[in-house]
């Protein structure tokens, strides 16, 4: 079975499954004991506090552990804004059309308790510009909340630009980086970003933990979104998951080189050449600035249904985000582009894993031709 779902989840990398073994044996004591083994615990944790901390620029007191991006994004969202930190007249929300769904859910309940949302439309490329976020900045603008690689495009966003703009204006900027981080460098001050959500899962880590920096996090007012007995700054209690955050340190220390290498393969341009070699029919969706292991592809002559049906042994396709793969309608990113529907549905969102090997692409070109009228 080919697995070409990777920017749903990577499987985990042989490096972290080790640490998940070693630490479920040996680092089991609650974090919050104060004898030796829950110190050790404790300082286990830290520890990859500091190292994501320092991959991102930032101290490892802005940085708190998560179930992963959407209970970050929630936190950024929702504990910022409801928590006092702002001023009461601040309500309204720019976000953009393409976000991961999570983000459209916190502010329909942000809407439904007075938040004015502005959701912007990319340009032709995917693209979220700096006019577009600057046109629609208000007195009344809170948070600007703009993605840094879009998960179905590979697509990556100017959010340097965009957070300079929100910091000109004096307004918070939120950005998801669940896709960006291991893959590109980030760096908080560079990019002016206020808030920033990650995943493990998506740099080959284990699913059910992430993390949220908060720039000045200890001097700001945060409603906690789980009240509990003063885990992560008081912002999410409950016992602090020791061996998935030593598994998610272990693929921040190692996913990088491995993507790295990934690039030599040079998955991307081999599939298009594939295609092109067989006069596939396709459209790229997003410009040429996208991540190397991620294309969506438009087969306007393949019966895509019939081909992942037909492959269902074969190969792990996507059409469009997983959130969304089980839902009948469109792909909300394709939509926003300006897809029709029949052109939605005949989308494959590829995205390779890190071994790849290029005689695994030849046959799924062939499987596409097969469905190729
Ligand atoms: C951009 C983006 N944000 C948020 C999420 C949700 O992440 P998690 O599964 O860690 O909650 C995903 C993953 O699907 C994503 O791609």
């Amino acid at each position: 079975m080919l697995y070409l779902d990777t920017a749903a989840s990577y499987p985990i990398l042989p490096e972290v499954r080790q640490q998940l073994m070693n630490t479920f044996e040996s680092t089991y004591a609650n974090s919050a004991s104060s004898h030796k083994l829950g110190e050790e615990s404790a300082t286990a944790i830290n520890k990859v506090r500091e190292l994501l901390a320092d991959s991102i620029g930032a101290y490892a007191s802005e940085i708190i552990f998560t179930s992963g991006a959407t209970e970050s994004n929630n936190i950024a969202l929702k504990s910022l804004l409801l928590g006092k930190e702002l001023p009461e007249n601040k309500k309204h929300i720019i976000t953009s059309q393409i976000e991961h769904k999570c983000i459209f859910a916190i502010c329909d309940y942000l809407e439904n308790i007075g938040y004015e949302i502005t959701y912007l439309r990319p340009n032709e490329h995917g693209i979220i510009t700096t006019t577009a976020v600057n046109d629609a900045i208000t007195e009344q603008t809170a948070l600007v909340s703009i993605m840094h690689v879009n998960n179905e495009l590979g697509t990556i966003n100017p959010i340097g630009e965009i957070g300079e703009i929100c910091f000109n204006n004096n307004v918070l900027f939120h950005s998801d980086a669940a896709q960006s981080y291991g893959k590109l460098e980030i760096d908080v001050d560079d990019l002016n970003v206020d808030i920033m959500s990650f995943s493990a899962h998506k740099i080959a880590g284990p699913k059910g933990i992430g993390a949220l920096y908060i720039r000045d996090l200890r001097k700001k007012h945060l409603l906690p979104v789980i009240h509990g007995a003063g885990q992560e700054e008081g912002l999410r209690g409950g016992t602090v998951a020791t061996p998935l955050i030593l598994g998610f340190g272990t693929a921040i220390e190692t996913f990088p080189a491995h993507y790295d290498n990934f690039k030599k393969i040079m998955a991307k341009q081999h599939l298009i050449t594939m295609l092109d070699q067989n006069s596939i029919p396709y459209q790229i969706n997003g410009g040429t600035d996208v991540l190397a292991h991620c294309i969506s592809l438009t087969l306007p002559s393949t019966d895509v249904s019939l081909l992942i049906r037909d492959n269902e042994n074969e190969f792990c396709l996507a059409q469009g985000s997983a959130c969304s793969s089980k839902e009948i309608e469109a792909s909300h990113v394709l939509t926003a582009l300006g897809l029709t529907r029949e052109l939605a549905d005949c989308t494959l969102r590829i995205s390779f894993p890190l071994d790849i090997e290029l005689l695994q692409i030849n046959k799924l070109v062939q499987a596409i031709k097969k469905a190729t009228k």
